[in-house]
């Protein structure tokens, strides 16, 4: 696995690539990968002969600096992982690469970055959007593999290449998950084994609102209350949104007639937990 920790020679890679007719898909990360992570790499290789696996801790899309310096950064592990996994380039810059002295130019999504986690997390997804930005740049893919866990990253990262006429192809990966239904997040591993186990409610409020789907329930107030209902009898768990909205424009939905997210997020501890699924 060739690793770059440069724009320029990672760029140069990537031309090369091209040159010699290989598509090439790109994985963005931040690094700390887990079976979730792999699964967004296997898709990649389906759909491209060059595999690039960004992995950057981006200091601009966290909102405290203790969370971003806790960010766990196991880098050779992750070069292991990476070259098991059949990757071909890892692109790994510094964050003086990244981020050089005077560097003062954002990308500002729209009002898709304003409600859910962007109202919990100001700047967040500017940082996001900046760095995915930068990361298509350097890696010049053909198509960009993210997953469906971070759905609203998802929604704002195919406006952004849309609006801005960036010509990559924009691919969901479906969420991996645990045996019981615990979305996998490099976080999990900070959860405390009492609140890991009080994590489970996360996924069976997700699927209690789908079951109250299945049995014909169309009212979003009630899905969610039938979510809702979950957490609320779990004590560890503090809910910060439980929302049922539309998959692209992320408005709310009072009723679900079309294909809807319901999204949530809740702590555990000093943990925080987003996930959803989709309905209809
Ligand atoms: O989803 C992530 O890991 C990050 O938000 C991303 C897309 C790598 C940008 O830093």
């Amino acid at each position: 696995v060739h690793v770059f920790d440069h724009p320029e020679p990672m760029r140069r890679y990537a031309r090369e690539r091209r040159a010699h007719h290989e598509t090439i898909a790109v994985v963005p990360t931040m690094g700390a990968l887990h079976a979730g992570h792999l699964a967004l790499v296997d898709a990649a290789r389906r759909l491209a002969g060059t595999v690039v696996v960004t992995i950057f801790v981006n200091p601009l899309q966290f909102n405290e600096t203790a969370d971003f310096d806790r960010y766990p950064r196991p880098i050779d592990d992750d070069l292991t992982a990476c070259r098991h996994a059949g990757v071909h380039a890892v692109y790994a810059p510094t964050a003086a690469a990244m981020y050089p002295a005077g560097f003062q130019t954002h990308v500002e999504p729209g009002v898709l970055a304003e409600r859910l986690e962007g109202a919990m997390r100001p700047g967040h997804f500017r940082g996001v959007a900046t760095v995915v930005t930068k990361l298509f740049a350097a890696t010049l893919p053909h198509l960009a593999v993210f997953g469906e866990k971070d759905h609203q990253q998802l929604a704002i990262v195919r406006r952004m290449v849309a609006d801005l006429d960036l010509g990559v192809e924009i691919v969901g990966i479906p969420t991996v998950r645990e045996p019981d239904g615990l979305a996998l997040s490099s976080r999990n591993a900070r959860l405390a084994p009492h609140d890991r186990a009080a994590a489970v409610s996360v996924p069976q409020a997700l699927r209690a609102a789908e079951d109250a789907y299945r049995h014909g329930e169309r009212d979003a107030g009630e899905l969610r209350a039938a979510a809702l209902a979950v957490l609320d009898a779990e004590p560890r768990a503090r809910v910060e949104y439980v929302e049922i909205v539309g998959v692209d424009d992320l408005e709310t939905r009072s009723r679900v007639d079309d294909q809807v997210v319901i999204v949530t997020a809740v702590w555990f501890g000093e943990v925080r937990l987003i996930d959803n699924l989709r309905l209809g």
